[in-house]
Formats: structure tokens, C-alpha cells, sequence
């Protein structure tokens, strides 16, 4: 590609890439109109990525973003119309942030992560279940997005009879992210009063979940507020469902694509191994992940990245999917290679916003796809894959169906 390539269009939607290797050779550091109408600074390199997401001069608080009067609360910037939900990690910056995220750390643990296992297991095989005598399903719908849902919702404490309104609600966000805000508007008001009356319900009645174990946590006598500890649940929701989906989806569909290593896949489970499939879902997450762009970032003063000088107030998107594809960084970036062990990609972000679900995320992505080609081993994309449609949202990256098929099981 010898041309500046157009960006946000249909052909970009369905295969970036093209474009993010052009920028990172001619304009690492480039200023864009969104969709949206604003203008943000798009850093595609890798050095120049992992340096933006931890310098601490690039604010998350929306109120530092310098915009026109005129434009206010309708850039689609999250956090910009004033909600109780909004101040959360993604929106806040030290020292508010560094106070929170050590109280949702000492709730939100790798060991309870690590005993919701078998749960995971569980949900993946009921999932799985639904559609596994039709020999067809739609991988989104019938299990990539219900997974990450009821899985967050089982972890935070959510009764069971309560599961499928999030579900519903969950669904409106997923399919108008980026358009009508109604509808989406709603179910984000429906979901706080919920969270609000279930909050209140765990601090009187707790049980072992992680929302009572917000409640419960405290740091050097300080708790989360009631407020906080919704803001929390609601985020933790809102990161780790789209995002999961999407890891799901992506990385099926990528290792469907790549016939050979999918069956060295295939034959390391079957050997009873899961080396290969930990550092396999670590090479899908950099090879199509689920987050494109970091989240939004404001700067606080002026300041240079790449050799780019960036205004007081200007938006900056780290473009993750591009840094995880750049030559200088990795090793034949094009290349899927489940065994790549030099792997270390900006997927989950850098710095004192790396992803706090990073362990859920790694347990239901391993599960999903290790339960999958266990017990549909000859699963195949149905159709041509030229006809897939990839949702066209700015900061993440997703399909919007995966038909398969496969020999009907059990
Ligand atoms: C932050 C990616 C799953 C909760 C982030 C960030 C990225 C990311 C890139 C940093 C954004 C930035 O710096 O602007 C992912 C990916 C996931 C995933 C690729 C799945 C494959 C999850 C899950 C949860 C979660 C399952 C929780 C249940 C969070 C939270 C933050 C975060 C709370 C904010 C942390 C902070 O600001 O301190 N994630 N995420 N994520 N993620 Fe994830």
C-alpha cells in the first residue's frame, strides 16, 4: 500500500492491518477525524505505544479532553455525560485510581479466579450442550457472547433468576456500542438501578461473592463507597464481557483459518499438554485481538511521542492491534504462531491500567477453546468467509457472527 489508506471503512473494519503497517511506516503518530467527529492522535508502533499507555501526562479523565464547546456529550467519549457509573478505573486517574484499583485487588483475586474453574468449565460445557446436536451453530450468539455474561455475573453474585435480564441489557450495549443511544441508554439505567439494589441487598445479606468482597474490602480503614462499589461491578461487567466475546470469536475464527495449527492444537490437548494452548491464546489475543484501540486518553500538557508533538487537551488512541502486528517489536508479526514465546503484546494494555481481568479473561478464553475443538474436533466455518461481517464499534474489534459447522455430537 503506497497511498494514505482511508481509515473506518467497511474494507477497514474487516481487515485493518493493511492500514495500521502503512501508519506505522509513514505516520506512527497521526492525527485523525473519528467517525465521531473528533480529532484524536492514533500511535500505532509498539515502542511508542507501550511508552503512551503508562505515561502518566496522558490523563483518563474525560475533563481533561479540550473540545469545542458545541461538541460536548456527543463525541460518544464515555464518561463525558456526568454519571454515578462513569467514575470508574477506566475513567479515573492517581490518586483516586490507585485507590480503588488496591481495594478491588484485594476482592477481585487471581485465587478466586482461579476457583471459579470449574464453574467456567461448567458454563462452557451447558453452552456447548445447546447446539451440539445440530451439527451448526452460530459461535457468537449461541456461546461467545452468553459465556463471558453469565460468567461474570456468577462471579459477581448475581442470582441465577436475575442472569438473563443482564443478558438482554448486555445485548442492546453490544449491538448499538457505537450507534442509537436510547436504547443503550436505558439498559445502562436499568443495570444501575439493579447493581444499586443489589449492593444494598449484599450488605445486609453477604455472601462469598465479589460483590459482597467489594463491600467487604478495605484498605488502611477505607471501604468503597456504595457508589464506588457500583461503578465497580458496572465496569468489571463492561470490561470483561464485549472484550471475552470477542476473544472467543476472534480466536476461533483465526485458528480456523490456519488449518496446521489448529491440529497442533488439537494433538497437544489430546496429549493431555496445555503449554500450547496457554501460549496459543496469548499469540491470539496479539495476532486479532479483542480491544483494537485503548481506551481514551486526554493530554494533561504538551508533550512528544515518536517524535510527534501532542497538545495540551488532544484525545491519544493507543492502537493496540497495530503495536502487537509491528516488525521492530515481533518476529514475522503477520505470522500466527501458538508456540511464539517472545510474546509479550500490548492486548491487556501496560501500566497502572493493565487489564485487571486479565486471569478471567486467560481462564475463559482457554477454556472456550479447548472445550470447543474437544468436542466438536472436526469444527469448520460454514459458508465463505468473505461473507462474515466484523462489527464496525472504534475500540474494539469483533465479528458480528461465526457460523460453523461440525458433526453433530453429544
Ligand atoms: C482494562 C483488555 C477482559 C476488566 C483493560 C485494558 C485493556 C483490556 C487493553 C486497558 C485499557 C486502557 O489502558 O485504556 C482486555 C481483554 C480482555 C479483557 C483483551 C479479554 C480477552 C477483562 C475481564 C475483566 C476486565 C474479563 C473483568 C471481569 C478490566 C478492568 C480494566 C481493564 C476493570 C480497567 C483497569 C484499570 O483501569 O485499572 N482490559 N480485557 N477485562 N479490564 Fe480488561
Amino acid at each position: 500500500m503506497t497511498d494514505q489508506p482511508e481509515l473506518f471503512t467497511w474494507e477497514f473494519a474487516t481487515d485493518p492491518y493493511p492500514a495500521y503497517a502503512w501508519l506505522r511506516e509513514h505516520a506512527p503518530v497521526h492525527r485523525t477525524r473519528l467517525p465521531s467527529g473528533v480529532e484524536a492522535w492514533l500511535v500505532t508502533r509498539y515502542a511508542d505505544a507501550k511508552q503512551a499507555l503508562a505515561d502518566q501526562r496522558l490523563s483518563k479523565n474525560p475533563a481533561h479532553h479540550d473540545e469545542p464547546a458545541h461538541a460536548k456529550g456527543k463525541t460518544g467519549i464515555p464518561g463525558e455525560r456526568k454519571a454515578e457509573l462513569m467514575t470508574h478505573l477506566l475513567n479515573i486517574d492517581p490518586p483516586d485510581h490507585t485507590r480503588l484499583r488496591r481495594l478491588v485487588s484485594k476482592a477481585f483475586t487471581p485465587r478466586r479466579v482461579a476457583e471459579f474453574a470449574p464453574r467456567v468449565q461448567q458454563l462452557t460445557d451447558q453452552l456447548i450442550d445447546g447446539f451440539v446436536e445440530k451439527g451448526e451453530a452460530d459461535l457468537i450468539h449461541e456461546f461467545a457472547f452468553p459465556l463471558p455474561i453469565y460468567a461474570i455475573c456468577d462471579l459477581l453474585g448475581v442470582p441465577p433468576e436475575d442472569q438473563d435480564d443482564f443478558r438482554d441489557w448486555a445485548g442492546m450495549m453490544i449491538r448499538h456500542g457505537g450507534g442509537p443511544r436510547g436504547g443503550v441508554a436505558r439498559s445502562v439505567k436499568k443495570m444501575r438501578g439493579y447493581l444499586a439494589e443489589l449492593i444494598h441487598r449484599k450488605r445486609e445479606d453477604p455472601g462469598d461473592d465479589l460483590i459482597s468482597g467489594l463491600i467487604r474490602a478495605s484498605d488502611h480503614g477505607e471501604h468503597l463507597t456504595e457508589n464506588e462499589a457500583a461503578a465497580m461491578a458496572f465496569i468489571l461487567l463492561f470490561a470483561g464481557f464485549e472484550t471475552t466475546v470477542n476473544l472467543i470469536g476472534n480466536g476461533v475464527y483465526a485458528l480456523l483459518r490456519h488449518p496446521e495449527q489448529r491440529e497442533r492444537l488439537q494433538a497437544s490437548l489430546a496429549a493431555g499438554e496445555s503449554a500450547l494452548l496457554e501460549t496459543g491464546v496469548e499469540e491470539l489475543l496479539r495476532y486479532d485481538g479483542p480491544v483494537e484501540l485503548a481506551t481514551w486518553r486526554f493530554a494533561t500538557e504538551s508533550l512528544v511521542i515518536g517524535g510527534q508533538e501532542i497538545a495540551t487537551g488532544d484525545p491519544v488512541l493507543v492502537v493496540l492491534a497495530a503495536a502487537d502486528r509491528d516488525p521492530e517489536r515481533f518476529t514475522d508479526p503477520d505470522a500466527l504462531d501458538l508456540s511464539r514465546r517472545d510474546n509479550q503484546h500490548l492486548g491487556y494494555g501496560h501500566g497502572i491500567h493493565y487489564c485487571l481481568g486479565a486471569p478471567l479473561a486467560r481462564l475463559e478464553g482457554q477454556t472456550a477453546i479447548a472445550t470447543l475443538l474437544r468436542r466438536m474436533p472436526d469444527l469448520r466455518l460454514a459458508g465463505d468467509p468473505a461473507d462474515l461481517r466484523w462489527r464496525g464499534g472504534l475500540i474494539m474489534r469483533g465479528l458480528r457472527s461465526l457460523p460453523v459447522e461440525f458433526t453433530p455430537g453429544r
